[in-house]
């Protein structure tokens, strides 16, 4: 009998924590556009974890929930789509906190992952400091990045429409980034 193969498991993690975040809203936007159920899941627990310290990560010894919730979410996922703010030419510091916590789990080692810059502004340079961060904190973790799947679109704020965006080109580029993620995530999974 064929060994029917699992669907392949997305986190969606956004790096801004304000409650109208663009960047949210495109995550938001991919889970409705995603080809099924429960093959996607948006992390919530950004502004729960505690501010990072080595002294708190320590092997064999406990971590707290958050953190070891955001482990067990990082290790069940196949791979890893980011959507980050700029904030002063670098990454926002609750993100950054979050990506410190991945580095000791080893979680993301040869993970694919990719990320959406959903800067508002229609320039090739916009929110280019955050991504060389998020490019550079991701080679410390050994994870793989999906260059097909890290793409650049224009989201204004006053483009969304419940919380979502309703641009029928935009939300086909963004679903195009989610299939090649999906798309490279499966074809891992095929290889022995
Ligand atoms: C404190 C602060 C610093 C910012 N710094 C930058 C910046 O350096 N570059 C940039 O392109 N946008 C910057 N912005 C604009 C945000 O990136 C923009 O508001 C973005 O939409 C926020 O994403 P969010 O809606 O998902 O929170 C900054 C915003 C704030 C609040």
């Amino acid at each position: 009998m064929p060994v029917e193969k699992p669907p392949t498991q997305i986190m969606l993690v956004s790096g801004s924590l304000r409650s109208e975040s663009v960047n949210t809203a495109v995550l938001r936007t991919i889970c409705s556009l995603a080809p099924g159920d429960g093959l996607l899941q948006v992390y919530g627990g950004l502004g729960d974890l505690p501010h990072f310290n080595p002294d708190d990560d320590r092997e064999g010894e406990p971590l707290a929930s958050a953190v070891g919730e955001l482990r067990k979410q990082l290790a069940a996922a196949d791979g890893v789509l980011f959507c980050t703010p700029e904030y002063a030419g670098a990454l926002p510091g609750s993100f950054k906190n979050f990506l410190d916590w991945t580095v000791g789990g080893g979680e993301t080692y040869r993970k694919p992952v990719a990320w959406i810059n959903a800067s508002s502004r229609p320039d090739p340079e916009a929110a280019a400091g955050a991504h060389q961060s998020l490019r550079a904190v991701l080679g410390y973790t050994g994870a793989t990045i999906v260059e097909e799947a890290c793409v650049r679109v224009v989201v204004p704020r006053s483009s969304l429409v419940r919380g979502l965006v309703v641009d029928e080109a935009l939300r086909d580029q963004l679903l195009r980034a989610l299939v090649a993620l999906i798309e490279h995530c499966a074809g891992e999974a095929g290889v022995d």
